[in-house]
């Protein structure tokens, strides 16, 4: 497996497998790799001839400081990661490598269709720009056939898949292809996350409030009766009642246009939960 740190270097390897007529997956990260990214980068390698891994904590997607300060950080253990499970490059830029200055210090536009409006656009505003900056960024660098996401990142998944039909419209991406890979959870039911390192032991067993709710959710949407207010609510009042959680937002909206919806028809709950100083994210499909 190669790192590499520039986009010159990138272009040029990936013009190489070009020329060889190699197909190339890509899974983009921003490091503090855990399963659910190895469970992304297996299916890469297995469906791919190349599989190219970016590491990037990108800037213009954060809008609190601190929290781009504190997101964990670990390369070395990342490419030890990436290495065993078969990736072949890692693209690992700096910031400045990146982008200009012009592109760091201005906001990226992009029409979304509204499917920023809601949920994490709403909160963090300005995030899914970035994501779009970068995302669509690699995409031109790595020219991938297909590239894996996860639906933990639900909105951002939808959002991608909005970026990339726009696009292949004007024929910018070819034919690439967003595999969507399910969210890989740990035993407990926790959904992985690179935050989670930031979890004390004591934290961990209180987040799993947060899946056991959902999980149980399921069963309040097939009650008699059962609205999708209701289970909304209730979902907020469980998470909320144990000590140490606190729900941002939980919304139940269609899968594809993200907006609320009376039925659990191609519904999806997504959630959104501090626990302690730690922003975690979760969902679930009804
Ligand atoms: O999901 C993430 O880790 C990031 O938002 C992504 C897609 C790598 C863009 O920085």
């Amino acid at each position: 497996m190669q790192i590499v740190s520039t986009k010159k270097e990138l272009q040029d390897l990936v013009k190489a497998c070009k020329t060889e007529g190699k197909t190339i997956g890509l899974v983009p990260t921003m490091g503090a790799l855990h399963q659910g990214h190895a469970s992304l980068v297996k299916r890469a390698v297995e469906d791919n001839d190349i599989c190219i891994v970016s590491v990037f904590v990108n800037p213009t997607q954060f809008n609190n400081k601190e929290d781009l300060a504190k997101y964990p950080r670990n390369i070395e253990r990342d490419a030890q990661l990436l290495s065993s499970i078969g990736a072949h490059y890692v693209f690992a830029p700096t910031p400045e490598e990146m982008y200009s200055k012009e592109e760091m210090n201005s906001t990226f536009n992009f029409d979304f269709a509204g499917l920023d409006r809601v949920m994490e656009g709403k909160m963090r505003p300005g995030h899914f720009n970035g994501v779009v900056q970068v995302v669509s960024k690699l995409f031109y660098l790595t020219q991938p056939d297909k590239a894996y996401f996860g639906e933990k990142d639900f909105q951002q998944l939808a959002i991608i898949h909005h970026m990339v039909e726009r696009s292949s419209m004007a024929g910018t991406f070819g034919h690439l292809q967003i595999i969507d890979c399910p969210i890989v959870r740990e035993e407990s039911g926790l959904a992985l996350s690179s935050r989670n390192e930031r979890l004390s032991a004591e934290e961990k067993e209180t987040a799993l409030a947060i899946s056991k709710t959902l999980f149980e959710s399921l069963k309040w949407a097939k009650m008699e009766g059962a609205t999708v207010q209701a289970v909304q609510q209730r979902v907020i009042d469980t998470i909320n009642a144990v000590p140490g959680l606190e729900v941002e937002y939980y919304e139940i909206v269609d899968q594809t246009t993200l907006l609320t919806t009376d039925t659990f028809n191609h519904a999806i709950g997504c959630v959104t939960v501090y626990c302690g100083p730690v922003r975690l994210i979760d969902n679930i499909k009804y």
